[in-house]
């Protein structure tokens, strides 16, 4: 694992900020290298030991953060990045999680030449095992594409793209995505009932099997496929089921339908501004 740039600049201490900030303290990262911009006071009080302000001129004015990372809510992001300027003059790499905002949202703010990585986690990063998908504009050299990798390695996988216009499919996959899996085990629980068992052992199953079964991928070298012909026997109960998820009216059909409207959501999104 690359070692983490510090000091750090946070903008937004929410849900995936702090998520983000227990994942870099996990591995490492002093408290006292960790700068939070939270107007939250609730919030604020989670960064133990951080230097937490409510708002930017608070901020120390010598501050030169290796990394600020930006994570408010996309609705905001317009007001909040004018005062981040100076700020941004001494920073080594801008990096944003901002869903749906362009590199170019940035570099209309802070200049082309600034190095900016723009990414897509999602929110399993909250316990350590995200899927961050990464795009940077051609400022960025090797050390800064490493000090954003490193930062969001710090709460799962990562992955480059090339191609900024990649990111809604993006979205639409691992984004979106652990939604659909939820949603799986709302379906799983409401068959169960169907056939006769009481709703709370059927929603236990059905999370139980979801969760299993993904830490089995997770851990397990073989693929999915290898591990759905593992369970498959022959003439069995689980061929049975899977001839219906695989059949006419196929699941995969079905999913790529939704990921697509995902896709096609994202660029709707995108093109309105947010
Ligand atoms: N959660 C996810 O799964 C996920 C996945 C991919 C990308 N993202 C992106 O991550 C970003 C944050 O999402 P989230 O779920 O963590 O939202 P969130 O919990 O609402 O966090 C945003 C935080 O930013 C704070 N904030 C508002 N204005 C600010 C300002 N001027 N300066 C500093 N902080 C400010 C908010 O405080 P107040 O509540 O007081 O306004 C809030 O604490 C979003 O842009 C989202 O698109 C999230």
């Amino acid at each position: 694992m690359n070692e983490l740039p510090r000091p750090l600049l946070l903008v937004g201490g929410g849900r995936m900020g702090s998520a983000l900030a227990r994942g870099w303290l996990a591995r490492g990262l002093l408290p006292s290298d960790l700068y939070v911009v939270e107007p939250d006071e609730g919030r604020r009080l989670a960064f133990v030991g951080a230097h937490v302000v409510a708002q930017p001129a608070e901020l120390p004015p010598e501050l030169a953060p290796q990394v600020a990372l930006f994570a408010v809510k996309p609705q905001v992001l317009e007001a909040v990045l004018p005062a981040y300027r100076e700020i941004a003059r001494r920073t080594g790499v801008l990096l944003s999680i901002v869903a749906g905002k362009p590199i170019a949202a940035f570099e209309a703010v802070f200049g082309s030449d600034r190095p900016i990585v723009r990414s897509m986690p999602n929110t399993p990063a909250q316990v350590g095992r995200g899927m961050t998908v990464l795009f940077a504009n051609p400022a960025c050299g090797e050390n800064e594409r490493r000090m954003a990798e490193a930062l969001m390695a710090a709460v799962g996988e990562v992955a480059w793209v090339s191609d900024e216009d990649w990111l809604h499919a993006v979205t639409a996959v691992s984004g979106s995505g652990p939604a659909y899996v939820f949603h799986l085990v709302e379906a799983l629980a409401q068959a169960g009932e169907r056939l006769g068992l009481p709703a709370e052992l059927a929603m236990r199953l059905a999370r139980a099997t979801v969760a299993g079964a993904g830490e089995l991928l997770y851990r397990s070298g073989e693929s999915a496929s290898a591990l759905r012909e593992a369970v498959t026997s022959p003439g069995g109960t689980t061929e049975a089921a899977l001839r219906v998820l695989m059949g006419e009216q196929s699941l995969a059909a079905l999913v790529s339908e939704a990921v697509a409207a995902a896709e096609r959501r994202s660029r709707q999104l995108a093109a309105a501004g947010n």
